[in-house]
């Protein structure tokens, strides 16, 4: 059975993508069997970065498919071992049935207000919406240099009854570039940025484990 995790934000370019993107590289190259769902058809931006991906042969090739709905995304599941649902931008009944199919819903966020309220108040939605809270984990993405800054978003989360993965994906130049060319937030040419994205993905490894654990007893 393949470990299902849903990318989700009511917002547009909060970072959904890069972090489908990332997740599945690093995967990947583990030697995991990885697709990416991109449910956000307006856009297909995992869809297009893959084409450019292959356009330049980089290595491991990620698999990317367009779905308009989330049953036809899931019949497909299972024939991996990580699957990845890219989510369209919008609080919508398909988020929510996205969500209830994952194992992981990751929810990435800036750190303003702006940025940081509709994301909580998407997890209370989910919640409202049968999805369990033990499911939920916000991501602090395009994050500035203000340590002060990142540490009351993650408060604000905490405070709100949600769980922050550990690391924080800064907003840089570097990693624009990468996307680009088809790499991935890893694959950058800064070994410290490549450092960073990693460190997120290690905290998505470590829920994974806590997921596959409790599958198994
Ligand atoms: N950490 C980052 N640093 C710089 N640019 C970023 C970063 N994360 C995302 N972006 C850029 O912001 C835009 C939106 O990101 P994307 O991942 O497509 O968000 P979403 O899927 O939520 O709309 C893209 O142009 C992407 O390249
Ligand atoms: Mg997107």
């Amino acid at each position: 059975m393949a470990v299902k995790i849903a990318i989700a934000s009511q917002k547009g370019g909060v970072g959904k993508s890069s972090c489908a993107r990332l997740i599945a590289r690093e995967f990947a190259d583990n030697g995991w069997k990885v697709k990416i769902a991109d449910m956000d058809i307006q856009q297909g931006t995992s869809f297009h970065w893959c084409k450019e991906r292959a356009a330049n042969e980089i290595l491991p090739e990620i698999r990317t498919e367009t779905f308009a709905s989330i049953k036809q995304a899931l019949k497909d599941a299972d024939n991996f071992d990580l699957f990845i649902m890219d989510g369209a931008p919008a609080a919508s009944a398909a988020t929510r049935e996205m969500a209830k199919a994952a194992d992981i819903v990751l929810l990435p966020t800036g750190l303003s207000n702006d940025d940081l309220r509709p994301q909580v108040l998407l997890g209370h939605e989910l919640i409202k919406a049968g999805v369990s809270a033990e499911k939920l984990f916000f991501v602090l993405w395009r994050v500035g240099d203000s340590d002060a800054e990142i540490q009351d978003a993650r408060e604000y989360i905490t405070k709100a009854g949600y769980r922050v993965l550990s690391g924080e994906v800064p907003d840089r130049t570097l990693y624009r570039r990468a996307s680009d060319r088809g790499k991935a937030f890893t694959e950058t040419t800064s070994a410290s940025l490549n450092q960073r994205a990693d460190k997120v993905v290690q905290s998505v490894v470590s829920a994974i484990e806590k997921i596959s654990k409790r599958r198994a007893a």
